[in-house]
């Protein structure tokens, strides 16, 4: 498993970061393909839209996409965190989870559970 990530103004970066988690973290800005199951982290922009190269990337790579997580702000009401909704039915894979900003203890502690047990979480 890959933890691929999307990070513009370096809130997801820095929740990248924060994870004790037993795979890999790659920035898809360094990268062409992914061969291997991956879950991804990004942000949500222009009011509930996936990042142009998120998804550009995502249309060449979708095949190993297992799981998908987004970051965004509350002040943007029923657009919260909305990228993840959009990857998640356009490519029938779960969301994992959505949190704020660079996200609080909970929602480290939410997602290290939910990756290092993917298996699990999956099968729910
Ligand atoms: C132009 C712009 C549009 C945004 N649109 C949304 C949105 O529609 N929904 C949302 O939840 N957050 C939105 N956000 C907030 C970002 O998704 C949020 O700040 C995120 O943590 C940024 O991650 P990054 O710092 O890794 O780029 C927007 C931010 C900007 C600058």
């Amino acid at each position: 498993m890959i933890i691929a990530f999307c990070s513009k103004t370096g809130n997801v970066l820095k929740f990248v970061k924060k994870l004790n988690i037993n795979y890999s973290i790659v920035n898809i800005q360094d990268i062409d393909t992914i061969d291997k199951e991956f879950i991804l982290i990004t942000y949500t922009t222009q009011l509930g839209e996936v990042p142009k190269n998120v998804m550009n990337f995502l249309e060449k790579n979708n095949k190993f996409l297992v799981g998908v997580i987004s970051s965004g702000n509350r002040s943007f009401g029923k657009y919260f965190a909305q990228a993840a909704d959009i990857i998640s039915s356009k490519f029938s894979i779960p969301i994992i989870h959505k949190f704020e900003s660079s996200g609080f203890q909970k929602d480290v502690i939410l997602v290290e559970e939910r990756v290092n047990n993917f298996d699990l979480f999956r099968k729910k």
